[in-house]
């Protein structure tokens, strides 16, 4: 039996990773989560194999539960809100790099042998090569991704002097079953409440690569299995779609023709927004993941599930 623990598995893509990881019956999960942005309800709290504990991960690493013969930390819990960091440019420091190094003195302590870590597309700023590789140079443009790529490092030097091995995950935006936070959620949000009008930030022509969240957490499990103490992959999508057929998409979904698209200037949504997200995932393909849930599929995924719950997710 393997002992597995997921930060932030309350989450959109902790908690389905959870319900992956739990189907094999050969793995104990455990959960540590503040519920600041996940709920329990995503958690199948019945199941003996998974233990949920409420813990807010800016506390000191010394009083976490410890737990023996840990295999795997899946490290998602973050300030995931992308946006606000030139505002609030305390939080994104706080969560997502003094939580992060937190989670490596936790791992090394409890004598973790795999650490994971979720990053981000952010962390290519505004890169100069389509679809960008890993190693593209890194010229910070956002907040939010200047605290991912501090985290990476941490993830990285720890692994060097640790006994854990580590896998850094660059995503692209994830959609699908359960999804909480994004564009989609907030256009869908939107047109709920007045469908005559929808504001779209930027100019419409940001394009980005959005994942289905059954092709990332296939991403997650089958990427960790590599010999080297860092391995850094993108996982994103081949295809691009621009944010105003994003919003066509929406409104045909909800049969609104209708409704007067409002833009609100330039093209960035908002300071350190990329224009264009399109990741290289080459590498990964080497390692035999790729994608197969197209970008338009998964759109129709994301609203399947929003307007299945509607009343609770937008309550
Ligand atoms: N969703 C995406 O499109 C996307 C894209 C790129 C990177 N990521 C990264 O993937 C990870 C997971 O993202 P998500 O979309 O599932 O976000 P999410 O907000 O749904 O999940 C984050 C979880 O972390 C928990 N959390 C936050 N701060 C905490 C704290 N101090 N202590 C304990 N728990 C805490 C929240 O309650 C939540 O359950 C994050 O690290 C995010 O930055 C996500």
């Amino acid at each position: 039996m393997q002992n597995v623990l997921v930060t932030g598995g309350a989450g959109f893509i902790g908690s389905n990773l959870i319900n992956e990881l739990l189907k094999d019956n050969e793995k104990r999960i455990f959960v540590f989560d503040n519920l600041s942005t996940g709920r329990l309800e995503n958690l199948a709290l019945d199941n003996p194999l998974l233990t949920f504990f409420n813990i807010d991960l800016l506390s000191d690493f010394n009083d976490w539960p410890v737990i023996e013969n840990l295999n795997y930390i899946y490290h998602l819990s973050a300030n995931a809100d992308v946006r606000g960091g030139f505002k609030d440019r305390e939080t994104d420091f706080k969560q997502n790099v003094l939580v992060t190094k937190s989670v490596c003195d936790y791992a090394k302590a409890n004598n973790c042998k795999h650490f994971v870590f979720a990053s981000s597309a952010a962390v290519y700023g505004d890169p100069e090569i389509f679809p960008t590789p890993e190693t593209s140079f890194l010229r910070q443009t956002s907040i939010y991704g200047a605290s991912k790529l501090a985290g990476e490092a941490y993830v990285q030097a720890y692994s060097e002097y640790s006994d854990f091995q580590s896998s850094i995950f660059r995503f692209v935006s994830w959609i699908g079953n359960g999804y909480s936070h994004g564009v989609i959620y907030d256009f869908y949000k939107k047109l709920l409440f007045s469908p005559e009008r929808l504001e779209i930030l930027g100019d419409g022509n940001q394009r980005k690569s959005f994942l289905d969240v059954t092709d990332g957490v296939k991403g997650i499990l089958s990427l960790t299995n590599h010999e080297k103490a860092t391995e850094i992959f993108n996982l994103g999508h081949t295809e691009i779609m621009n944010i105003t057929k994003l919003a066509k998409i929406v409104c045909d979904y909800l049969k609104l023709d209708n409704t007067k698209f409002i833009y609100s200037g330039s093209n960035r949504g908002w300071i350190g927004d990329s224009p264009l997200v399109h990741l290289d995932i080459s590498k990964a393909k080497t390692y035999g993941w790729i994608p197969k849930v197209s970008i338009k599929t998964g759109i129709t995924n994301t609203l399947d599930y929003l307007s299945a719950d509607k009343e609770n997710i937008f309550r």
